[in-house]
């Protein structure tokens, strides 16, 4: 991937990973990703803002020398997380005079993860300034974005903040800068609910205080790099409120028809009422468009079958993961099916404890659903449209 200016003496100097398919070997990556690396040449000293993922490390290493750095000063990090910080003992072994430039936090993570001794390090202060010359870092501190060291880094004179995964979309792309395509919005949304949603509370608060700043340009570590910042700095604001959207997600399994009868006729009743459903089979599901969803809708509801004496497996995976999102989610409820026994319903309730949402009655069949299952589908549908229409929603 060749050098590329993004304005007179900084450059990107990163990797794209058009073919990386699992994040974490969890979280599937449709579109690939990119790690953004940065460098900023000043008049007295150089520096390269965070790294990328060590598989691309010798990407990095030829893009500096194409860059015809001679002397590297500061290696900033931002963040441990080896995707960024990953190349940082290569970077260091091309250029040892430089100094790793980070929080002590972020420090004490790298010396655990990447045994980069304590000499190489220089730390700094949230809202302390570093000077290249006629250029000057100001480093203001992000924790939970989604760790705890993270932090950003502001280039003063040029307006561009290096936002590091704040902002990020997994989005492999030629283009350096954002086009603002639907699919750039859609892969910036599902970096969000997979990764910064259960931070909400800590990114409102860094939200209000960048809004203090005068950005140009936003340079996340993900995906391409914003000229205007508004694009998704507003898509973070909405995402990121306690609005939530005439919605229901349903994430359902059923294994011999019974849970998805009960679940189709449920789709039905919402959609007659004027309620957007967005309904997830899961075992065919990626689950990031499950958490994309979760990101607005104001119901969730999980359709299972029993298995053993609990709910089916799938069902378990995706009130473990709504849980772990932290999405604002306001009610909850179950719907489901069984033969002779077990107890799903407590068991998905205490999976769901994270959402503080109000449960609805669930619904259980015994077997096929009969009548009197149908006819409590309803009366589901008519609480959900009542909570919908008491939100402002409907
Ligand atoms: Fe892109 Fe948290 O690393």
């Amino acid at each position: 991937m060749p050098v590329r200016e993004i304005k007179p003496g900084i450059y990107h100097v990163g990797a794209i990973d058009w073919d990386r398919r699992l994040f974490d070997e969890l979280i599937p990556l449709p579109e690939g990703t990119t790690y953004n690396a940065y460098l900023v040449k000043g008049k007295e000293k150089t520096a390269l803002v965070d790294t990328v993922d060590p598989a691309k490390e010798q990407e990095l290493l030829d893009n500096l020398k194409e860059a015809g750095v001679e002397k590297l000063d500061y290696i900033i990090a931002n963040h441990a997380e080896q995707d960024h910080s990953g190349a940082i003992g290569r970077v260091l072994e091309r250029y040892p005079d430089a100094r790793v430039v980070t929080n002590e936090k972020c420090k004490n993570f790298l010396k655990d993860l990447l045994l980069i001794p304590d000499e190489k390090f220089i730390v700094v202060k949230d809202g302390e300034d570093l000077s290249l010359g006629e250029k000057t870092f100001s480093f203001v501190f992000t924790p939970w974005v989604h760790w705890p060291e993270t932090m950003v880094t502001y280039l003063k004179e040029d307006k561009i903040l290096f936002s590091c995964d704040f902002f990020g979309s997994h989005f492999a792309t030629s283009s350096l800068f954002a086009d603002e395509s639907g699919r750039l919005y859609e892969s910036a949304k599902r970096y969000y609910a997979e990764i910064m949603m259960p931070f909400r509370t800590s990114i409102r608060k860094h939200l209000e205080r960048l809004s203090n700043f005068d950005i140009d340009i936003i340079a996340p570590s993900h995906g391409p790099v914003y000229k205007n910042p508004s694009f998704t700095i507003d898509a973070y604001r909405e995402w990121n409120s306690d609005d939530v959207k005439n919605e229901v997600v349903i994430a359902h399994v059923s294994m011999h028809g019974s849970t998805g009868k009960m679940v189709d006729y449920f789709i039905a009743a919402l959609m007659k009422r004027g309620v957007q459903v967005k309904p997830f089979n899961l075992p065919g599901t990626d689950i990031g468009e499950l958490a994309i969803a979760l990101v607005d809708a104001a119901t969730l509801v999980i359709a299972t079958p029993m298995v053993l004496s609990g709910a089916h497996p799938q069902a378990v995976y995706a009130a473990f993961l709504a849980n772990a999102l932290r999405p604002k989610t306001r009610f909850i409820s179950i719907i489901g099916s069984y033969g002779w026994g077990g107890k799903f319903v407590e068991q998905l309730k205490g999976l769901l404890g994270n959402l503080r949402a109000e449960v609805l009655e669930p619904v259980i069949a015994r077997g096929h659903p009969k009548k009197e299952d149908f006819r409590k589908l309803e009366a589901l549908v008519d609480t959900i449209v009542e909570k919908h229409k008491n939100s402002g929603l409907l």
